[in-house]
């Protein structure tokens, strides 16, 4: 178990950990907030809730309780509120396909001579519809609050492990306070990455990645392809079944016929990578020669695609065609931005003639990847925010098959016996 894991189990937020033992100093006792104190601090906290969101998708506080304790210099609040948001009509924005309207949301805030910190934030939907009658409300808040809150130095060991993210992957932040609001992203993060690893089936491990101390929302924005749910490419014929006999397990990268992993950058360019990387490989099987191509190409020239906002694989193929084939990653290289064109055919190392779409029996791709090469896919990138290591196999529910986001290139397949 990561040391931070161990620390999430210690303090009582893995699901099922038991709570932490009740052992307090004289001045962490915690004391029933009155409501006309809660009001700065709630409210900093929606704030921070709203923060990013568009107008039409925020969220409104019908009710908060909460209990307030002395840390260091200032108050520690622990928050139970209600949150309504309104119902989520975009498919690309909501993670599960029901619309959330009512939210419990924990949230500890830190107030320091006025100053406003948020160390957690933790909100699901509750069933429970809320009335105007604001008591009625807190009653259903009110068993939860019974729980022990957090012990008091959370918060330093929260920061302690955020100063070591920001050292591991160079993070620099303009302002102290995008620093704050990051770091409690990067806390809020680590929950949901808690939670992801608590409902996974597989041996996929989440944990702190160079994307914690980003918002879903950004994570979204900036990395995934909301554009490849969007269709089934006409324009691409079906390929010619060639049966579904496939060998029990395989990998291309250890036959030679993948490059080394890229990094698209802060860019959605996901659609360019995963078509290059299927040209390579039938470069590589048809010509004997691996050839890392150039994505910023297919960014710049691919006039029908929206480089980093985005493509589709199908546009990119005829792209290729039409332009004449593709320049090497060394004499087009990569800079993660849309740039104005610069393809030279003379430069062309490789070209294709066509491309097809494959059936979606797991079957039948298993056996043409085995056959015939690595191949262009697009995946539901649920959890990828988090993701490390391991067989990712999330809920079926939390991972639709209908809301695919992210392009990649499928290299080979096995059997989770076999590691
Ligand atoms: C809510 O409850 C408090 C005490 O529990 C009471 O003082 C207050 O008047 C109640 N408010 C409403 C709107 O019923
Ligand atoms: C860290 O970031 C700075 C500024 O962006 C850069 O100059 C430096 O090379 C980076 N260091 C590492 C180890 O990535
Ligand atoms: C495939 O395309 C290349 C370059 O555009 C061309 O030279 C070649 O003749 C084509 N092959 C076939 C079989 O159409």
């Amino acid at each position: 178990m990561a040391p931070w894991l161990l620390l999430l189990s210690l303090l009582g937020l893995l699901p099922g950990a038991s709570p932490a033992p009740p052992h307090r100093a004289a001045d962490a006792r915690a004391r029933e907030a009155a409501y006309p104190e809660l009001l700065g601090p709630s409210r900093f906290a929606l704030e921070m809730y709203n923060r990013g969101r568009a107008a039409g998708t925020r969220a409104a506080l019908r009710a908060v309780r909460g209990r307030v304790r002395r840390a260091g210099e200032g108050s520690l609040y622990s928050l139970k509120a209600t949150l309504e948001e309104p119902p989520c009509n975009d498919p690309t924005v909501c993670q599960l396909p029901v619309s959330k309207k009512t939210l419990l949301c924990s949230f500890e805030v830190l107030d320091e001579l006025g100053k406003h910190m948020l160390l957690r934030r933790d909100c699901g939907p509750v069933d429970t519809k809320v009335t105007d009658d604001r008591n009625e409300t807190l009653s259903s808040v009110l068993p939860l609050l019974n729980k022990d809150p957090l012990p008091q130095d959370f918060s330093v060991k929260m920061a302690s492990i955020f100063k070591e993210f920001v050292t591991t992957y160079n993070r620099t932040y303009g302002t102290q306070e995008e620093a704050q609001w990051r770091m409690s992203v990067f806390s809020n993060n680590m929950v949901r990455a808690q939670k992801i690893q608590a409902l996974d089936r597989g041996t996929a491990q989440y944990g702190i990645t160079k994307f914690s101390d980003l918002t879903e929302e950004e994570f979204r924005t900036i990395y995934l392809n909301p554009l490849l749910k969007e269709n089934r490419n006409k324009m691409m014929h079906l390929a010619k079944s060639i049966g579904d006999h496939a060998p029990p397990e395989w990998d291309w990268r250890t036959k030679g016929a993948v490059t080394n992993v890229k990094n698209q950058g802060m860019c959605g360019s996901c659609w360019a990578f995963s078509v290059t990387g299927n040209v390579e490989g039938q470069w590589f099987l048809k010509q004997g020669d691996l050839l890392s191509l150039s994505e910023q190409e297919l960014l710049d020239c691919d006039k029908v695609d929206k480089a980093c906002l985005g493509g589709l694989p199908s546009n990119a193929y005829l792209a290729i065609k039409n332009l004449g084939g593709l320049e090497t990653e060394d004499d087009y290289s990569y800079s993660g931005h849309l740039q104005t064109c610069s393809f030279s055919a003379k430069k062309a190392k490789v070209y294709i003639n066509d491309s097809v779409e494959l059936s979606q029996n797991e079957q039948k791709l298993a056996a043409w990847l085995a056959k015939k090469g690595p191949i262009s896919v697009a995946i539901n990138a649920f959890g990828m925010q988090f993701y490390r290591r391991g067989i990712s196999h999330p809920l079926r529910p939390l991972c639709s098959p209908w809301l695919i986001d992210h392009a990649v290139l499928l290299v080979g397949y096995g059997n989770r016996e076999f590691h």
